[in-house]
C-alpha cells in the first residue's frame, strides 16, 4: 500500500444510474460504477473511501470530513450541484489537497444550464463525457503524483 487515500464523492441521482436516463448515462448502475473503482483503486494500490449523497448539506459535511481526516485528495461529481452550488464550492477551497472533477456526461454539449461548473476553475483537472472511465482517468491523476 502507498498511504495514498482518496475520497470519492458523487452527489444527486448518481445513486440512480441504469434507470436514470440510460441513453444518457447508460444502463450500468451505481453498484457496477462502485465496483469498478474499487478494481481500479485495488490496481492502483489506492485505498478509496466511496460515497453518494442527495443532500447538498451533507455533500458539505463529507468535504469537512476529508479535510479534517487529512485525506490526500478528493475525486467528487457533484452531479447537479455542479451548476450553482457555492457552499460545495466553499467547502472544496476549505481543502488543501488536489481535487478532481468528474462528469460521466459532456457537459459542455448538453443543456445550456449545464454548460457551466462553479467549481471547475479551483480543481486540478476536469475530467468529462467519458462515462464510468473518468473515474479511473481520476484515480490515475493521483497516482502519478505519487
Ligand atoms: C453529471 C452532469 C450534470 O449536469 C447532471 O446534473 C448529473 C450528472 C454527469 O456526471 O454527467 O447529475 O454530473
Amino acid at each position: 500500500m502507498n498511504d495514498m487515500n482518496i475520497m470519492i464523492i458523487n452527489g444527486p441521482n448518481l445513486d440512480m444510474l441504469g434507470m436514470r436516463q440510460p441513453e444518457i448515462y447508460g444502463k450500468e448502475d451505481y453498484d457496477d460504477l462502485c465496483y469498478k473503482i474499487d478494481e481500479w483503486a485495488g490496481d492502483l494500490d489506492i485505498s478509496v473511501d466511496v460515497r453518494q449523497s442527495n443532500y447538498e448539506g451533507e455533500i458539505v459535511e463529507f468535504l469537512h470530513e476529508a479535510f479534517e481526516d487529512d485525506f490526500d485528495g478528493v475525486i467528487i461529481n457533484p452531479a447537479a450541484y455542479t451548476h450553482y452550488s457555492y457552499a460545495i464550492r466553499d467547502a472544496l477551497l476549505i481543502l488543501n489537497v488536489p481535487v478532481v472533477e468528474v462528469h460521466l456526461t459532456d457537459i459542455t454539449q448538453r443543456d445550456e444550464f449545464r454548460r457551466h461548473s462553479v467549481i471547475s476553475d479551483i480543481c486540478a483537472k476536469t475530467i468529462m463525457g467519458k462515462g464510468f472511465e473518468g473515474y479511473k482517468e481520476a484515480l490515475e491523476f493521483f497516482f502519478d503524483l505519487l
